[in-house]
């Protein structure tokens, strides 16, 4: 990357790592005696002792002489903007409790005894100025971190542009050796040229083992009674789920030990699955217990590690022993889940999980349903303040998740149901939250489960039918996507890539498949995850 350009499109906030104006310091001036008590305080609670004594980083701030920096040095500034953001946040909560302290021990009553009323509302009223003043400072601080965390993600952005060249200068390079003629220079040259691309060409091929190492939500618990069962494909490999005696779901091989009958089309009779050909009954964990008209023998088909956690039914289907039970994917505190959809799908999981990673293709193919009426943005991004697999994006107000290894988590900030406003999600009032489950079903099929939550009009949840219209929604929006992920498929299986040319917008999506790379080449640290 061309560093003059990064400076100067970044406008360095060199000022910003420069000792604040409002000194903390002088700030707190004549209030030694608040402070003593403070510390007799902060001597009990030895918690708080972390969240303040944090070293005033201005003392390291770098000096980098010359007018533009390299990104590296970009970087490092960016790095000490963020701590002293940090550090100015602690001091400014410091000094509100501190302020605080001093409220009470005005309005002590052993104070009231040698102070008159007129000191004491005096006093009161001069605290109140200075928490005024203090919390001010908060908002300043508020609006530095938010600046600064915004900065950061656009380097962050650029440095990730950098590395995507690099990547494709380092396979264009890898071809350019060869003996040339003239037309075969052209090419070569052609090809030097740095091109932002990943390959992820067709045709599609069979899953890595190691994308089966982790655990996979596979259904959602209500649709799973006591005495049904549901029949999924994970992994090119037929497999059915139902609950034992104890009500805990289980996960068996859907083909019967005898002679491979799919056992969905049988039964569940206590906490039994049976074989609709022989009446043989499996229990959830394979083992065979009934075999009528024969004796009985020794016969235990494949099982799945398996459980239930948060309304959902979740398996193991690697070889690797499992894994610690993954963070719930429910909804944050406030909202109501209003549907729980299923939906068979005939796409690759990645190519889905590309799809809903997007967001900037919405006003182009989502015209009848949600972004009807759209306008289409001059610039659309998606930042990632934490470096990670998370961010928000621009101008839209949609946070935005993928968790590995195959869920798309969304929260989005809307004023009321199906129009989106506001600048980011947290100026909303109200919002939508989205789970995407793309369980990887075969070659070329997702199971995909849908969970939409709101955070208000929590009576729409008891509307009758309510269920079916969010379906109708729900696979309505989907087709607008589904005619064109299929024409990828399609184009994919007969070699075309279909990540040829990420822009900046496509962030998210890279990402996914950078991770999924670097999980199926065995890396040992998966880029983007802490
Ligand atoms: S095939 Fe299942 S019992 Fe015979
Ligand atoms: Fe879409």
């Amino acid at each position: 990357m061309n560093a003059i350009a990064t400076a100067a499109a970044l406008s360095v906030p060199i000022s910003f790592c420069r000792p604040s104006k409002l000194d903390f310091n002088k700030g707190l001036r004549g209030r030694f005696r608040v402070l003593a008590v403070f510390r007799e305080e902060l001597g009990k609670k030895n918690e708080w002792d972390a969240l303040f004594h944090v070293e005033d980083p201005r003392s390291k701030v770098p000096q980098y002489k010359g007018k533009f920096f390299d990104i590296y040095q970009v970087l490092e500034v960016a790095r000490y903007d963020i701590q002293y953001c940090d550090w100015r946040a602690r001091q400014d909560v410091l000094t509100i409790m501190l302020l605080h302290e001093k409220v009470v021990e005005v309005l002590n009553p052993l104070a009231r005894e040698y102070k008159s009323i007129g000191t004491m509302k005096k006093e009161l009223a001069e605290l109140q100025e200075e928490l005024a003043q203090a919390h001010r400072q908060v908002h300043i601080s508020e609006a530095r971190v938010a600046t600064a965390l915004d900065k950061l993600a656009y380097m962050e952005e650029l440095v990730n542009d950098r590395l995507l060249q690099d990547r494709s200068t380092t396979v264009v390079d890898q071809t350019s050796s060869s003996p040339s003629t003239s037309a075969q220079s052209m090419d070569v040259e052609k090809r030097r040229l740095p091109r932002k691309g990943l390959n992820v060409s067709g045709p599609v091929e069979s899953y890595h083992p190691r994308l089966k190492n982790f655990w996979y939500p596979i259904a959602f618990s209500s649709d799973l009674k006591d005495d049904t069962m549901i029949p999924i494909e994970c992994f090119e490999e037929p497999w059915v789920i139902f609950r034992g005696n104890d009500g805990k779901p289980g996960c068996i091989q859907n083909t019967c030990a005898h002679r491979a009958c799919p056992l969905h089309l049988g039964s569940v009779n206590e906490g039994r699955i049976q074989c609709p050909y022989h009446g043989w009954e499996y229990t959830t964990d394979g083992k065979c217990e009934k075999m009528p008209s024969t004796r009985l023998l020794n016969v235990k088909i494949k099982s799945l590690p398996c459980f239930e956690k948060d309304g959902m039914i979740w398996i193991w289907p690697g070889n690797e022993p499992p894994a610690a039970i993954p963070p719930s994917l429910l909804p944050p505190s406030g909202f109501e889940i209003h549907a729980e959809i299923v939906m068979e799908l005939p796409i690759e999981h990645g190519l889905l999980l590309d799809n809903l990673l997007d967001l900037a293709h919405a006003p182009f193919t989502h015209t009848s349903t949600f972004a009807k009426g759209w306008s289409v943005p001059s610039l659309v991004k998606f930042l990632t303040p934490a470096s990670g697999l998370q961010g928000y994006w621009d101008p839209y107000p949609i946070d935005m998740e993928f968790r590995p290894p195959c869920m798309v988590l969304s929260t989005i900030g809307i004023s009321k149901p199906g129009k989106l406003e506001g600048q980011n999600t947290k100026q909303c009032a109200t919002h939508l939250h989205q789970l995407h489950v793309c369980l990887p079903s075969s070659k070329q099929k997702t199971r995909l489960l849908y969970r939409m939550s709101l955070d208000f009009a929590p009576l729409l949840k008891h509307v009758p039918l309510m269920q079916y219209l969010w379906r109708h929604f729900a696979e309505q929006v989907l087709n607008e996507d589904l005619r064109l992920v299929v024409g990828q498929q399609e184009r994919m299986n007969k070699g075309a890539n279909v990540w040829n040319l990420p822009v900046s917008y496509d962030k998210l999506g890279v990402r996914y498949r950078l991770w999924r790379d670097a999980l199926e080449r065995g890396a040992k640290q998966l880029p983007f995850t802490k």
